[in-house]
């Protein structure tokens, strides 16, 4: 696993549709899966690409469109459970 830093966009758009409940999710997956320690997990501004989100940043990589329904097999797929 090198990917050590992780953004959620919470600008107004990814805000309102849906990554408001998924930082709650992803805090508690990385505790659930011991990454606390080693993912850092903040909050970013807009991200420029609204149209497609709500997004995420991990690693260098933004992934669009994610969701309560797919968010989990993406962290299980970028940090190779
Ligand atoms: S608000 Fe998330 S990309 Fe613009």
């Amino acid at each position: 696993m090198q990917v050590n830093e992780m953004q959620i966009c919470l600008g107004s758009s990814c805000f309102s549709r849906g990554n408001k409940e998924l930082v709650t999710f992803i805090r508690e997956y990385l505790k659930k899966n011991y990454l606390e320690d080693k993912v850092v997990f903040k909050g970013d501004r807009c991200m420029g690409r609204c149209s497609k989100g709500p997004n995420i940043r991990i690693g260098d990589k933004v992934i669009e469109g994610i969701s309560l329904s797919n968010i989990e097999e993406i962290l299980d797929r970028e940090f190779s459970k």
